[in-house]
């Protein structure tokens, strides 16, 4: 952001020009005088979503029945293309909505190690999401591989040289976040997937936190493999499911180790043994999980309408925004910027440092803003740009200014407990 004031007309102004303003309309909003910051946690439920949703169960499942498999048997693959082509810079044919990100990316990192014989490491980095660091232990411990972790800044996040250091000709894979969960720090995807491939591995990317809110070029990069979630940006609901990319030249070579009946070449014949469809079919395992993948065709329709660059534009502008007042209020009560400031290295969301931040977290919360915590002491507040003003960003720290000022927070007796 070149001009910044911190005065409330300053962020009316930039609501006011903002070419994505209408968006917020195509949300519900029980309580509009709810801020919400955690879009990166759990995205709201889009109304068109909400309309298909009640079709789907009342038409499509109430009154088609199993007839309605002819319609739906098609929808993970062609989802697939349908964030592919608006989301993620993936040609049709190599996305595949399914299952969970947990385990994508065990099918994925799995038939990684297999197309790379006589190869035993697999790299990642010990700020990675729990999720991606316990399923590579895993299958590290299954199949008696090194787990290498690279050591990285919690609020910068990976550094190319220590990837560098850490990759060598035992490496079969590397798998990272493309935007750290925690500090929202982006990673240079074109840059580290030619490293990998330098040593002559393969590169997995957990795109949970960048896709639809970062323009992510799978297929420019190079990238070999990728997973992630559509209950954030693409504002899919709770559980629903995810989805993976496995590059099309890589498809005839890699087979995920989950042989399930959606995966078979010519599944309705019921033949014996197992015999993997072409293309990024094989991905699939079981029966797909219907109204989420429905939920997820409505969540990325809404995104491409506002177009990426849009939102990636808008995400940098609040961010930086955000990263302004918060070095103009709070900075004097000990906060500081737990994210990088350069536009281009981070994603969508922001972390504040504080000692306190957990009851910090929970005073906002009752004061009607909700982000969330992360250890050790982060709050995450996502501006998500689908939805968000910049006013709901100067409201949101004025509102923790004030509970800083007159140390509410400390009157928080909550005990830290689960969620987001
Ligand atoms: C980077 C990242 N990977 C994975 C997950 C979760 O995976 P799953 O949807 O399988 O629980 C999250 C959840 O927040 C995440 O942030």
């Amino acid at each position: 952001m070149t001009t910044f004031r911190p005065d409330r007309s300053f962020a009316e102004g930039l609501d006011t020009a903002d070419p994505l303003a209408g968006f917020r309309d195509h949300f519900e909003r029980d309580d509009p005088s709810l801020i919400y910051l955690d879009g990166n946690s759990l995205g709201p439920l889009p109304r068109a979503t909400k309309a298909r949703i009640a079709e789907v169960v009342g038409q499509e499942w109430g009154a088609g029945l199993v007839r309605s498999w002819a319609r739906w048997i098609d929808l993970p693959l062609h989802v697939g293309d349908l964030l592919g082509e608006h989301l993620a810079g993936a040609g049709p044919g190599q996305v595949a909505v399914c299952d969970s990100t947990t385990v994508n990316l065990y099918k994925l990192a799995w038939a990684a190690l297999d197309a790379r014989p006589g190869r035993s490491v697999i790299v990642t980095d010990d700020d990675n999401f729990p999720t991606d660091r316990y399923v590579l232990e895993g299958i590290a411990a299954q199949r008696g591989c090194e787990l290498r972790m690279i050591r990285t800044d919690l609020d910068q996040g990976i550094a190319e040289e220590a990837l560098r250091t850490a990759i060598d000709e035992h490496t079969a894979l590397v798998s990272l976040s493309h935007v750290a969960y925690r500090s929202g720090a982006l990673a240079d995807m074109a840059k580290i997937t030619g490293i990998v491939h330098e040593a002559g591995a393969l590169v997995l990317w957990d795109l949970c936190h960048s896709i639809g809110a970062v323009p992510v070029q799978l297929d420019a990069c190079g990238a070999d493999l990728a997973v992630g979630c559509t209950y954030k940006y693409l504002n899919s609901g709770p559980g629903a499911p995810a989805f993976l990319y496995l590059r099309r030249d890589l498809q005839q070579r890699l087979r995920q180790p989950i042989w399930g009946w959606f995966g078979q070449r010519n599944q309705f014949e019921m033949g014996q043994g197992y015999d993997p469809a072409p293309g990024i079919g094989q991905c699939l395992t079981g029966t797909p999980q219907i109204i989420g993948t429905a939920a997820v065709q409505e969540g990325v329709r809404l995104l491409a309408e506002a177009g990426i660059g849009r939102l990636r534009a808008k995400g940098v502008a609040l961010t930086g925004y955000l990263i302004g007042l918060a070095d103009a209020w709070l900075a004097p009560y000990g906060i500081t910027v737990a994210s990088p400031r350069p536009d281009d290295r981070r994603g969508a969301h922001v972390a504040l440092a504080h000692p306190d931040a957990w009851r910090i977290g929970q005073a906002l919360i009752a004061e009607g803003v909700i982000g969330d915590y992360r250890t050790p002491d982060r709050l995450r507040l996502g501006p998500a740009p689908a939805f968000t003003r910049f006013t709901d960003v100067w409201d949101a720290l004025d509102i923790l200014r004030r509970i800083l000022t007159n140390k509410t927070y400390l009157n928080v007796t909550v005990a830290r407990s689960v969620v987001t």
